[in-house]
């Protein structure tokens, strides 16, 4: 669709004011929403991280959900490859859906690349200051790539997957992120021990 079409379906939209809203629901839910939003190199730990979080806070009766950029790319995002358009694309759907499941009350987190710094402040600004909370899983390419759990990036080297993230597409590190978690030698639980940490002081649960 084009934008010039897009804009003319947007012209004859009427906004619907909902009665129940977020701080409604984050009563009933005895929780806070926010935006975890994960974002690092593939096999840095980001997906690991977000479950496993998750994990902990659905014990602790919390409202999850996990947008993970490989299970995502099978249904919403299928359309989508790997241009620089099409992940700005991707990122943009994961920001918009993200803003949905806060309204809806939800702690949600996000696991995408994200490769581009404006694409990350796009969806940052989608929602109030103090709702995204942008956790860069810091890990070098050398261990991502020792990793490699998908055999990726050695299909990467091999030239059999073009602009792959770290090989022959960039990845932007954050300037700013709210943590950053050494992803490459901590192990999984101490990660998840610094988030909840961090979760804590800020006052996002208690
Ligand atoms: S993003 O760049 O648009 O944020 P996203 O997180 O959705 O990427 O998807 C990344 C996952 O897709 C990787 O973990 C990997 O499994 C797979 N993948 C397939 N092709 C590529 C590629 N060219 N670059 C990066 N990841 C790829």
């Amino acid at each position: 669709m084009s934008n010039e079409s897009s804009k003319i379906t947007n012209q004859h939209t009427v906004w619907h004011e909902p009665t129940v809203f977020r701080q409604d629901r984050e009563k009933l839910n005895k929780h806070k929403s926010v935006i975890l939003w994960f974002t690092g190199l593939s096999a840095a730990g980001k997906s690991t991280l977000a479950h496993a979080l998750e994990d902990y806070l659905h014990k602790q009766d919390i409202r999850t959900f996990v947008l993970d950029g490989d299970n995502i790319r099978r249904g919403l995002c299928k359309d989508l490859g790997f241009s620089d358009a099409d992940r700005e694309e991707n990122i943009r759907r994961i920001g918009e859906v993200s803003k949905l499941l806060l309204d809806a009350g939800v702690f949600v987190m996000t696991a995408f690349i994200s490769p581009f710094r404006k694409d990350r402040q796009i969806a940052r600004e989608l929602v109030a200051p103090g709702d995204f909370i942008e956790i860069y899983c810091k890990a070098p390419l050398e261990t991502c790539e020792e990793r490699d759990p998908k055999g990726l990036y050695k299909k990467a080297r091999a030239g059999e997957i073009p602009e792959f993230t770290g090989i022959s597409s960039p990845y932007e590190e954050p300037e700013n992120p709210e943590l950053v978690i050494d992803t490459g030698t901590k192990t999984v639980d101490d990660c998840v021990s610094e988030i909840i940490d961090y979760l804590k002081q800020q006052q996002i649960f208690t």
